[in-house]
């Protein structure tokens, strides 16, 4: 781990005014076949066209395993949804003698327009080093694909260092071997916040995804800092997601668990018209 201290970010000249769409995005992990794929994914845009959801306000995309894509791929186009399509994870590697693995043509090939990389199920869960977040990130990148970078400190991190350091350093090693001038998303995830039920505040997911635009200002420069989407996840819910949203530095959420109950999801989609809740 490439660890540096926590930075205090100096007073800068404020970034450009940019308006960044919103993304709620359902990371599925591996839940939901192919079938009760295309069955929620139904339920999902009728719930969203009964509401009136205007998809060019709040951009929605769900993350289906590998084995999904296909068949939500294929509703998407038939159905004219306006649903971003994204996946869970992309080889390195263009194309050979990889077993097992999925490259990112493949996935650009079946319209998918996101991947996560880096996510801390893969991170501490498959042994994925900094430098294989980077190459993912970039081979993601070279098919056309916008790589989701997800980043995140454990308790342990958040003990030793603060909440940001780990989080820093992981961007910053991700976006080392990605062009200077590729799209991306960043996802702020605290390890401890997954699947726990234990939310980070919105203060301190504000806290953590102005470090990282700030670190952006120094990676990328201006405009790309103002332009790129910061997104919170861990126990994100329609209790809480309004605060997180109403931040300034935070553009939107990555959903595990809550994005498996249809209804849940569709209201987390319509946290504007809870934003004055939580
Ligand atoms: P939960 O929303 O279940 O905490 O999961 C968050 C996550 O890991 C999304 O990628």
């Amino acid at each position: 781990m490439n660890e540096r201290p926590q930075q205090i970010p100096e007073v800068r000249e404020p970034l450009p005014q940019v308006e960044r769409a919103p993304l709620i995005a359902g990371n599925w992990k591996m839940n939901l076949d192919h079938l009760q794929a295309i069955a929620f994914v139904q339920k999902l845009s009728w719930g969203l066209k009964d509401v009136g959801h205007n998809y060019g306000e709040v951009e929605v995309a769900v993350f289906p395993p590998f084995t999904d894509l296909r068949s939500v791929q294929t509703l998407l186009a038939a159905d004219k949804l306006s649903l971003s399509l994204g996946a869970q994870d992309v080889s390195p590697h263009e194309s050979g003698a990889y077993t097992g693995d999925v490259s990112a043509r493949m996935l650009a090939k079946l319209d998918v327009r996101y991947v996560l990389v880096g996510h801390s199920e893969r991170r501490g869960g498959h042994g994925e080093s900094p430098e294989l977040v980077g190459e993912k990130a970039r081979a993601a990148h070279a098919a056309g694909l916008v790589p989701v970078i997800c980043v995140g400190e454990t308790a342990d991190d958040l003990e030793q260092h603060g909440a940001a350091a780990i989080p820093l350093a992981q961007l910053e090693s991700a976006l080392a071997t990605l062009p200077s001038d590729a799209e991306f998303v960043v996802a702020y995830e605290p390890v401890w916040a997954i699947g726990s039920g234990q939310a980070a505040t919105a203060d301190q997911a504000e806290e953590v995804a102005r470090a990282l635009r700030e670190s952006l200002r120094d990676l990328r420069g201006d405009d790309r800092a103002a332009a790129t989407r910061i997104l919170y996840g861990g126990s994100v819910s329609s209790q809480n997601v309004a605060g997180f949203l109403r931040q300034p530095n935070v553009d939107g959420a990555l959903v595990g668990g809550a994005s498996l109950k249809v209804d849940e999801f569709t209201r987390i989609v319509q946290f504007r018209k809870h934003v004055t809740a939580g």
